[in-house]
């Protein structure tokens, strides 16, 4: 950095964003952010950092760009904590990922070894397939959240912080629906003080991050913050939440396609989609509980676009099937097949192939990015509850009162140029 770009940082207000889960997504977001800073690579894929605003000017050089309509926090202001239960500083934690080249790491090695995790909060019942080797012990649930808040206290103090975000972007937890422990927050505090089994480790640090004032993401498709209990405490606190499930291949092209073939009025009888992965996320993806999150996730995104009940003739048949194998090989470098049955006039069958050569973190990384510096803008305007302008970025949005999501990309786009235009008053 410069000197005069280090003065002007210095004395700017920073931003901490507190992450659970210092693995392939996190490290690729670091390192990335750390490279940006100093000019050796660009923030591809990132709205907030190359996106202009929408209105008439849209598209054009004339359009301000939306980090400088916003006045978004800079990436020289973000400072970066996070949480996990192998020991590993981010440097080693992105060496084991495979997403980077080595040369990637090594210009920003300094600023990642400075991310060392703090302990995390861990349940094997949740999180199968892997080994914790560093956690955090407690009689109650309770007591580990309290070591939450004070971890969270303790970045606060230590980086002279007024304003932090948290994200999840720890592995994916197994399938659970809200009960009656997630039904109220008083429900939900008394859970955590006599151990409910039905409260997830996202979900304790979700609870501290809330109750400590600090907006939530969650980049997995587990319940966390998506329940009556954490939207109250959202609510009282006045904070903003979203989730559920970075949208970022297989996904994204979907929710593009399938209100392509519909606004044609063309028929889809199936939609077959296929994924292979190799990266740690994959692992644990291969218990039962954890994938049921990931399929059930993938899954919903086409019923409200391709809607059986408003065109029982076209979409009434429709026979989704989402499947996802664990394959080693491949790292993080994802491949998807979908094959998807279409028809149209007179009913003539026809058939649309796919196949995506992915890199899964770095996809995700952009998005996590512009999800923590929008939530902090929102923040900033007084935004709270569950941020559906967001939805564009995730395959299972959260809604405010749990009403039916969005899935449409477009139609998601326009509540988020809705959302940026009205941000741009505040
Ligand atoms: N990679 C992508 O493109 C992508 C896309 C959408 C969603 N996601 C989701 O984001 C999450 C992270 O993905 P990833 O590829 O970085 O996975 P990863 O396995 O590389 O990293 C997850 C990290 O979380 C840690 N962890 C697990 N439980 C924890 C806990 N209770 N507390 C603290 N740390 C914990 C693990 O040790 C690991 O370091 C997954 O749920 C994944 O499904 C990823």
């Amino acid at each position: 950095m410069r000197e005069d770009a280090k003065r002007r940082s210095a004395e700017r207000e920073k931003l901490g964003v507190l992450i659970p889960g210092l693995g392939s997504v996190t490290t690729t977001l670091l390192a990335g952010v750390f490279a940006a800073r100093k000019g050796l690579a660009r923030p591809v894929g990132s709205l907030t950092q190359l996106g202009r605003m929408p209105g008439p000017a849209a598209g054009r050089r004339q359009s301000p760009l939306i980090k400088d309509a916003l006045d978004l926090v800079p990436l020289d202001d973000l400072v970066f904590g996070a949480w996990d239960i192998v020991p590993d500083a981010a440097d080693a934690a992105a060496e084991k990922a495979g997403v980077l080249r080595p040369e990637h790491i090594a210009a920003v090695r300094e600023e990642l070894a400075a991310i060392a995790p703090i302990p995390g909060v861990f349940d094997p019942k949740f999180v199968r397939n892997l080994e914790p080797r560093r956690i955090k012990k407690g009689r109650t649930k309770m007591d580990l959240a309290d070591q939450v808040k004070e971890d969270i206290a303790a970045f606060r103090t230590r980086h002279h912080l007024s304003r932090l975000v948290m994200c999840w972007a720890g592995s994916t937890e197994a399938h659970r629906t809200a009960g009656r422990v997630h039904a109220g927050l008083k429900a939900f505090e008394s859970g955590l003080k006599r151990n409910d089994p039905r409260i997830s480790p996202s979900q304790i640090y979700a609870y501290a991050a809330l109750d400590m004032g600090l907006p939530h993401i969650n980049g997995s498709p587990h319940l966390t913050a998506d329940c009556a209990a954490l939207a109250e405490l959202a609510a009282e606190r006045n904070l903003p939440v979203c989730g559920k499930d970075f949208k970022t291949g297989q996904t994204l092209l979907k929710t593009a396609l399938a209100p392509a073939l519909r606004d044609r009025r063309l028929g889809v009888s199936g939609w077959f989609s296929m994924n292979i992965l190799g990266n740690r996320d994959g692992e644990v993806l291969r218990d039962r509980g954890s994938l049921r999150s990931k399929e059930e996730s993938k899954l919903g995104v086409l019923g409200s676009i391709l809607d059986a009940e408003e065109d029982p003739g076209l979409y009434g048949g429709l026979d989704h099937q989402v499947k996802i194998h664990y394959y080693p090989p491949r790292g993080d470098d994802k491949e998807s097949w979908d094959a998807v049955d279409f028809f149209g006039w007179m009913d003539y069958p026809m058939q649309l192939k796919i196949n995506l050569l992915l890199r899964d973190s770095i996809l995700a990384a952009p998005i996590m990015l512009d999800l923590i510096l929008f939530s902090e803008r929102a923040h900033r305007a007084g935004w709270s509850g569950s941020q559906d302008w967001l939805s564009f970025y995730f395959k299972c949005p959260m809604t405010p009162n749990g009403g039916r999501p969005e899935n449409d990309l477009f139609a998601q786009k326009a509540l988020l140029d809705a959302a940026l235009l009205g941000l741009s008053k505040k």
